[in-house]
């Protein structure tokens, strides 16, 4: 799978994202040798940048980011296509200067006429970008060449303004050349998920209520919302996490075999499975949300949300979440799925976790700690990739004792082939043209009627409860599963 001849134009260079992420992953697919000779890049933001001045920044991305070795001549072979357009996106005459670089770059590079366009901005100028994309005939294609259009999350900030977004692109773009960016997706081991249900037989027969208890889908990061705070403030860590990565997670673990790995075929089931959720009757017990207070992380004091720069100080934004789902299907009916995420949490760990039913008879004397004695499969999706198997085992010694133990799969031990990074892999199906990964507006407003309620009912009702950083969330988090007879998994 290599991407043929065409200009990739990134519009919001200058934020983050481009830095870390999207600039070293075309490097590495560059490196990888999965980029065409014939490719450009087209940088488009605010700065009085020359092209030399965003080659050097690409480069300085590239240095510090990429995941592959520096390879000099992959470099120069790349740099020679990069350009830089500078200015505002309502800006007429800027606009009409990119459709001038692209087109040159077009011709000189052979490109074909095949654009994409990454809009990794803030979703308040898409609109104006959208907008240009149209009255500059950008977004039109003509003959056999394509044009794709990325939009990166927040998809809206709840259903309607979803609905108001996506009616902006249909307007400009076909529904196929829309890829919309969840890069949890794009990481190995969510698709793994996938593997491992739909290509082994082990799984599929105690994939279901019968044998499982509950599941549990953490999403920890050690992190705080660091400059983060202009997006991140009224966005909070449901919206920010949970309507898209863990949505998607759980929509991964409930659905139903695809008839095939089309993207058709994988949204019919993710869809099903999104529209069978159910929130709890009880908000108030079946959620949870905090807000960190300073606190000891990884040796180090760290401040609290409401003393990070540019966080108001009566801030209510929750930076964990946590909620109880059920799906309302033969296969889970009654299986709660209990999600979290959080921001400065013990340590950074995602993971779907599996709790089986215990025996109905306990002969033996099991070792009781928290979640003892129940089975799980546990999918490591970060950072330590792989899965777990916990079942009870009989401790060495003259008594009949049982005690839980591990069988571990993790890819470092079993594979001598390293994953791209989540980028890598999603912006080389852009250029492709391969949507399974993309999830589609229904998934997108099918999540959002799950969480709106939620958030309605968050925004009248107090305040988030404060957790020390460090910590593993507030007492309402874990008094979620304790009120269930249940307990998070200590990751
Ligand atoms: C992003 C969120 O989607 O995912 C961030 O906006 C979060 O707040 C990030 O830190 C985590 O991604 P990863 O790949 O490090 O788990």
């Amino acid at each position: 799978r290599i991407a043929g001849p065409c200009v990739l134009v990134l519009f919001g260079v200058t934020g983050d994202l481009s830095r870390k992420k999207l600039l070293p992953a075309i490097y590495d697919l560059a490196n990888r040798g999965l980029l065409p000779p014939g490719f450009g890049l087209v940088g488009f933001a605010r700065r009085d940048w020359a092209d030399q001045d965003f080659t050097q920044v690409a480069y300085d991305a590239v240095r510090t980011h990429a995941r592959t070795p520096f390879r000099e001549d992959v470099w120069r072979q790349l740099s020679e296509g990069v350009r830089f357009v500078p200015g505002e996106a309502h800006d007429d005459a800027a606009f009409d200067a990119l459709v001038r670089t692209v087109r040159e770059l077009d011709e000189s590079r052979g490109t074909g006429g095949n654009y994409a366009f990454y809009l990794s901005l803030p979703p308040k100028l898409f609109p104006t970008v959208l907008t240009q994309l149209k009255r500059s005939g950008l977004a039109e294609s003509s003959g056999d060449s394509w044009r794709r259009v990325v939009i990166e999350k927040p998809f809206g900030h709840d259903l309607a303004s979803a609905q108001e977004l996506n009616a902006l692109v249909d307007d400009v773009f076909p529904p196929h050349s829309v890829f919309r960016i969840d890069h949890y997706l794009g990481k190995e081991t969510v698709q793994n998920l996938l593997a491992l249900r739909f290509s082994n037989t082990l799984f599929e027969p105690i994939w279901n209520r019968s044998y499982i208890d509950h599941v549990q889908i953490t999403m920890a990061e050690d992190i705080g919302v660091g400059g983060r705070a202009g997006y991140y403030d009224g966005i909070g860590a449901a919206r920010d996490v949970i309507q898209n990565h863990l949505l998607q997670l759980l929509a991964l673990v409930a659905m139903e075999e695809p008839l095939s790995f089309t993207a058709d075929a994988i949204r019919a089931e993710k869809v099903k499975a999104l529209s069978a959720v159910q929130l709890p009757d009880d908000l108030a017990t079946g959620t949870a949300r905090g807000q960190y207070t300073a606190g000891w992380q990884g040796g180090a004091w760290v401040p609290g949300y409401l003393e990070e720069e540019g966080i108001p100080p009566n801030s209510t934004t929750e930076t964990y979440a946590a909620m109880r789902l059920g799906v309302n299907t033969r296969r889970w009916a009654g299986v709660p799925f209990y999600l979290r995420t959080g921001k400065r949490l013990g340590r950074r760990v995602t993971e779907v976790a599996l709790v089986f039913h215990r025996t109905a008879n306990q002969v033996f004397d099991h070792v009781a700690t928290a979640n003892q004695g129940a089975n799980s499969l546990v999918i490591r999706i970060q950072p330590d990739e792989g899965v777990t198997l916990r079942f009870g085992s009989k401790v060495p010694g003259t008594a009949m004792e049982v005690r839980d133990v591990s069988m571990d799969f993790s890819y470092g031990a079993s594979f001598t082939e390293t994953s791209p990074e989540a980028y890598e892999r999603l912006i080389l199906d852009v250029l492709i043209g391969d949507p399974p990964l993309f999830p589609h507006q229904e998934e997108v407003e099918l999540s959002w009627r799950i969480l709106d309620p939620v958030e309605e009912f968050w925004a009248k009702n107090g305040r988030p409860e404060p957790y020390p950083a460090g910590s593993w969330g507030p007492p309402s988090g874990h008094e979620l599963l304790a009120r269930d007879n249940r307990t998070w998994r200590r990751p």
